[in-house]
């Protein structure tokens, strides 16, 4: 395992200040495998001290708590140069049972902070587009787009919807604009419906996207889709899949996207839940850089 990366760690209370963080190496090349690993462990269980009450906006004031600084160290940590076998050893251990939905609902709501953000300033720029592609995760999209593109064998004028679009509907997007695709996104909170459907026609692709108000159990909606993709923040997953393959047409097609490579399998909220025998895996794409996610193809059969 390579283990030579910087990590910022800090002393485990949560209300410590910022000139306590303390740069830490892990050690390098040479030093024992073990002290590595919980040296990632710590590292782990420290951030999860601190997202576990992230909403409490109080928190905020010590910038050692706060949201962007939690983000950046939990994308730090999970960017280690880890094999997925050390990787898989370090996270099954039991005491991370509880941390893990508190880091990914933290990830979530912060992920969905940054959309709200950037699709603001797609509204207020003179140029949208290019504010688009200024959000610092546009690439990964265009990159996980070609592949979902290729791997659901979609054609130029089929329709794909999706599962939890979001305030910044990123997906919808640039597979609609880069691959001629329509798009029908399906979100749960209303702000998000009504912000994201603005950005969509500051975007002018109001003809092309449309958002409707409601969850998985909106599903199946009357117009024909090619494809169904659920998003990796759409919860609860058991439910979600359990409907899909009681209330969808033997043949749909269903894609998601999972974390597995190296310790990103800590975001990873799939791999927890056991699919219903009637979906069937049909293919799976690792990541491509700067795509970290694997993308995962299921076709509805018979129940
Ligand atoms: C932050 S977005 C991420 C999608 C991203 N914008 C994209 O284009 O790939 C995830 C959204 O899923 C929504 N969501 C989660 N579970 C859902 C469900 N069961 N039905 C509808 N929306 C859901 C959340 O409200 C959140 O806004």
């Amino acid at each position: 395992m390579t283990c030579t990366t910087q990590l910022y760690t800090s002393k485990p209370t949560a209300f410590t200040h910022s000139s306590d963080i303390h740069e830490k190496i892990i050690p390098g090349l040479g030093t024992s495998h073990d002290s590595c690993a919980d040296t990632i462990a710590g590292e782990i269980m420290d951030i999860y001290s601190r997202v576990v009450d992230f909403d409490r906006k109080e928190l905020y004031y010590n910038p050692s708590n706060h949201p962007k600084t939690l983000f950046q160290r939990l994308d730090q940590v999970i960017a280690l140069d880890v094999d997925d076998t050390t990787a898989k050893a370090i996270l099954s251990s039991s005491g991370f049972n509880s941390a893990f939905d508190a880091i990914t609902g933290f990830r979530s709501h912060y992920t969905a902070e940054l959309e709200i953000e950037q699709a603001n300033a797609i509204l207020k720029s003179s140029d949208p587009w290019q504010s688009l592609k200024n959000f610092a995760y546009f690439q990964n999209y265009i990159e996980l787009a070609r592949t979902e593109f290729r791997g659901a064998r979609l054609k130029a004028g089929d329709t794909v919807l999706f599962l939890g679009s979001g305030p910044l509907p990123l997906s919808l997007i640039v597979l609609c604009r880069e691959h001629g695709l329509k798009g029908i996104g399906i979100e749960q909170e209303p702000d998000r419906v009504e912000l994201s459907r603005r950005v969509i026609e500051r975007l002018g692709l109001s003809d092309q996207i449309k958002i409707i108000k409601g969850n998985h159990l909106t599903l199946p909606i009357k117009e024909p889709t090619d494809l169904i993709m659920v998003a990796a923040q759409a919860e609860p997953k058991d439910v979600i899949f359990n409907h899909l393959a009681k209330a969808t047409p033997t043949g749909t097609k269903i894609s998601y996207r999972i974390y597995e490579k190296g310790l990103r399998r800590l975001l990873d909220t799939f791999s927890r839940y056991e699919l219903p025998k009637n979906l069937k895996e049909y293919q799976r794409i690792r990541p491509t850089p700067p795509a970290n996610n694997t993308s995962v193809f299921l076709s509805v059969g018979y129940a």
